[in-house]
C-alpha cells in the first residue's frame, strides 16, 4: 500500500479533499493510505504556538524547526522503511507529471511538509527535507494546495487507483504532450458538432485524429513542450505536413451557398474540371483522364442539371466547387467485390466534384459532403454512396474522414487503356 502523510497545520481540510471520489474508494480498497497530521499537536508550549518573529527582522513570523522536526520524527519512526521528505515551497523546482510518475513509483511513502506564513526555518529543510516542490512560479498562503495537488497527481498514478494504466497514458504531459479536445452527447449542442471523425467508428482514423489534435495544440500552446517532442516517425511528419497545409489554407468567405448549377456557371465548372484532371495526372491519379470529350464537362454537367443533380458552392459570387449527387441506384454499384454495402436501402451517390484551385485545402469538399448529406436526407434517402480510384487518396481521405466507410469494390467506364477499378464508400446519414 503506498502512503502518504501531509504535515499541515489545517489537516480537516486537506484530508476532507483527498478522501473524496477516486482517491476516497482507492483509500477504502486499501491501495493508497493518505494521513494528515497536525503540527501543533508537536509543540511543547502551553499555547501551541508553532511560530516565532524572524531573526533580523521583517513582517510576518515562521513556523519553527522544533514543532517540524518533532512531527516529522514521529512520522519516521512509525514508517516501515525511508519516508521520502517533501518540502511545498515557491522556492522548490517546479512540479511535472514526471515528479509525479518519479513519486509514485520510485517511493511507496511520501511526507508532504507545508509550510505557512512567512515560510519555514531553514534548519528544518537542511536536517530533514528530501526535496522541495513548487507548483509554480506564485505565492500561495499555505503549502496545503500544494501539497493536495502532488498527493493526488502521484496517487492516480499508484496501480491499483485508477482502474487501468490507459486512464492515464493517453493524458496532457504523459509523454510531452497536451491531450487532444474531447466530446460527449449530444452531437450537436447550441449548433457546434463533433468532429466527424470521431463518429466514424474507425478506431485508427480516431487515434490519427487525437495524435493530429494534440501535436497542433500543443505547438499552439506550448512551445516550450512541442520544442522537446521527438516527432520524427513518419506518420508524424505526415500530420505535421497536414497541419502545415491547413494552417496556410486560403481564407473561405463568410458566406457560402450550395444551390443547383445553372448553364451560366458551366464555363467556371469546366475551368474547375480541367484544373482537377491536372491535379490528377500531377499526382498519378489514373481518373478523368483523355476522355473524348474531356469528363466532366458541358454535356455531362447538362445532363446532371436536367435531372437536378447538379450543385455548385458559390462562394461570394464564384463558383468554388462542383459536384453532382445523383438518386440511385447506379448500375455501376450493382455489382460489388472483395467487400459489400451494408444496405439495400435507397441511397444517393456523390459522384463528380472538384474544387476549384484556389480554395484548395480550404475544406469545401468537406462543405460538399455535408450538402450530400443535407440534400439526400430532404429526398428522404439516409445513405450516401461514393467511389474513388485506389490512387486518389485526397479523395478517400475525405470519405473517410466524414464517416463513410470502406465497403469494396466497383468498375466503371472509362477510356480503352485506363483504370477502371474503384473503391467504394458508404455512410448512413445521422439525421
Ligand atoms: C506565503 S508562503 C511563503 C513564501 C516565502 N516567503 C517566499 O517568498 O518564498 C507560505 C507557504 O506557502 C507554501 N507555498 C507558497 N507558494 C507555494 C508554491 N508556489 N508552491 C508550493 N508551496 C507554496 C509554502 O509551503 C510556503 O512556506
Amino acid at each position: 500500500m503506498y502512503r502518504i502523510d501531509i504535515m499541515t497545520l489545517f489537516p480537516d481540510t486537506v484530508g476532507d479533499v483527498l478522501s473524496e471520489s477516486i482517491l476516497g474508494r482507492a483509500q477504502e480498497r486499501d491501495f493508497l493510505r493518505i494521513e494528515t497530521h497536525q503540527i501543533r499537536d508537536y509543540t511543547t508550549n502551553k499555547q501551541n504556538q508553532v511560530d516565532d518573529y524572524p531573526y533580523g527582522g521583517g513582517h510576518g513570523a515562521i513556523l519553527q524547526a522544533d514543532p517540524l522536526f518533532r512531527c516529522w520524527e514521529h512520522l519516521r519512526a512509525q514508517a516501515e522503511g525511508k519516508p521520502h521528505t517533501v518540502f511545498l515551497s515557491p522556492c522548490g523546482r517546479t512540479f511535472t507529471q514526471a515528479d509525479a510518475k518519479r513519486l509514485a513509483w520510485e517511493h511507496d511513502h511520501l511526507i508532504l511538509v507545508c509550510g505557512h506564513y512567512e515560510g519555514v526555518d531553514q534548519r528544518f529543510i537542511d536536517s530533514c527535507v528530501d526535496e522541495e516542490i513548487s507548483l509554480g512560479d506564485f505565492v500561495l498562503t499555505g503549502g496545503e494546495i500544494a501539497a493536495m495537488a502532488v498527493a493526488d497527481a502521484v496517487s492516480r498514478l499508484v496501480p491499483g487507483v485508477l482502474a487501468d494504466p490507459s486512464c492515464f497514458e493517453n493524458e496532457s504531459h504523459w509523454d510531452g504532450l497536451l491531450e487532444y479536445p474531447q466530446y460527449s452527447r449530444p452531437e450537436v449542442w447550441h449548433g457546434m458538432a463533433v468532429p466527424g471523425e470521431l463518429l466514424t467508428g474507425d478506431h485508427a482514423a480516431v487515434e490519427r485524429w487525437r495524435r493530429k489534435m494534440s501535436i497542433a495544440r500543443t505547438r499552439a500552446r506550448r512551445p516550450d513542450l512541442f520544442e522537446t517532442l521527438d516527432l520524427s516517425s513518419k506518420e508524424d511528419q505526415k500530420l505535421l505536413a497536414e497541419l502545415d497545409r491547413e494552417a496556410s489554407r486560403p481564407l473561405l468567405p463568410e458566406e457560402i451557398i450550395c444551390r443547383p448549377a445553372v448553364e451560366a456557371d458551366i464555363p467556371a465548372m469546366e475551368a474547375i474540371a480541367e484544373a482537377a484532371r491536372e491535379y490528377l495526372h500531377a499526382h498519378g491519379v489514373d481518373q478523368w483522364q483523355d476522355s473524348v470529350p474531356p469528363y466532366p464537362s458541358r454535356a455531362h454537367f447538362l445532363a446532371d442539371m436536367a435531372r437536378g443533380e447538379c450543385f455548385v458552392l458559390d462562394c461570394g459570387g464564384e463558383i468554388g466547387a462542383f459536384f453532382t449527387l445523383a438518386a440511385g441506384p447506379d448500375p455501376n454499384y450493382a455489382a460489388i467485390t472483395d467487400g459489400k454495402w451494408a444496405s439495400d436501402e435507397p441511397y444517393a451517390a456523390l459522384h463528380r466534384c472538384a474544387v476549384a484551385p484556389q480554395w484548395r485545402g480550404a475544406g469545401l469538399s468537406d462543405r460538399i459532403v455535408k450538402e450530400c448529406e443535407r440534400l439526400a436526407l430532404e429526398w428522404g434517402v439516409c445513405w450516401l454512396r461514393g467511389d474513388t480510384h485506389k490512387k486518389n487518396k485526397a479523395m478517400q481521405g475525405l470519405l473517410r474522414r466524414n464517416g463513410l466507410q470502406y465497403r469494396g469494390n466497383v468498375l466503371v467506364e472509362v477510356p480503352e487503356g485506363h483504370d477502371p477499378r474503384r473503391v467504394a464508400y458508404e455512410k448512413r446519414i445521422r439525421k
